[in-house]
């Protein structure tokens, strides 16, 4: 068994949404547009993900991309801190007969992978939830779940925005994105991502992944506020 000093983070206190919550587990199930299995199955194909490949989803959320990896027959490994997430989304697997997932109660700075190094690590909307100097750490351990060439794919609310532009380009967001009450995020849903979630910059984290080692394929700033990246670990 793993032990880890005392000042290390808890993963357990989780910032902004509670996703212990059930009802919060299916809301956000029912409110997000960005992962539906056809976005997520066309995530799939663009990486290359096969049957020969094994694939890491850390924070995995209510398993949308790890069944489209599985169905394609990947071998997946979903890892999320939450509970109540993970029996989500094991139902939904049954539902889809998605049936080579192993869910992982674990989070990017506890999970301990007990296989060989893999192909794919992937983790969508969720590095935010870590202050920076422990988005830094869960780099450096992505880097040491992959086998030589193996590639990350990351995806979240990352800025890209000039800094001096702050203000304006979170309200210009925020106005752009939210829902009224019952059709989706909210104005308060937005709010509270910026202030009690850690969003940052895109220049800070593409520092961390380069100085985790890993190698910036491509990046993409898919809006001022929300960015992708594809990055290899190198061959040596
Ligand atoms: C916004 S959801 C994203 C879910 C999914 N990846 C998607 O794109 O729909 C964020 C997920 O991260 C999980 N999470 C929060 N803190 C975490 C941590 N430290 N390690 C791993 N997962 C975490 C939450 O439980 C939640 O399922």
């Amino acid at each position: 068994m793993n032990s880890f000093p005392a000042w290390y983070f808890d993963e357990s206190k989780m910032a902004g949404v509670d996703f212990e919550d059930v009802a919060q587990v299916e809301a956000y199930d029912r409110n997000q547009t960005v992962s539906t299995p056809e976005k997520e199955q066309a995530l799939v194909n663009r990486l290359g993900i096969s049957s020969r490949h094994t694939v890491i989803d850390l924070g995995a959320g209510t398993g949308t991309f790890a069944i489209q990896a599985s169905l394609i027959g990947a071998n997946v490994h979903a890892v999320d801190i939450s509970q109540a997430m993970i029996n989500y989304a094991q139902k939904k697997a049954k539902i889809f007969d998605a049936t080579n997932i192993k869910f992982h109660q674990a989070g990017f700075l506890t999970y301990q992978h007990q296989d060989e190094p893999v192909d794919f690590v992937v983790t969508k909307n969720a590095l935010h939830i870590l202050p920076d100097f422990w988005k830094m750490i869960a780099f450096l351990r992505i880097a040491e779940l992959l086998k030589p060439k193996g590639i990350f794919y990351l995806r979240d609310v990352i800025f890209s925005f000039p800094p001096v532009e702050y203000k304006s380009s979170i309200d210009e967001w925020i106005k752009q994105v939210a829902k009224p009450e019952g059709q989706g995020w909210t104005t308060q849903d937005f709010e509270m991502h910026v202030r009690e979630e850690h969003s940052t910059f895109t220049w800070i984290v593409e520092e961390m992944l380069t100085r985790s080692g890993l190698k910036i394929l491509e990046v993409t700033y898919l809006t001022p506020v929300y960015t992708e990246y594809l990055c290899m670990k190198p061959a040596s």
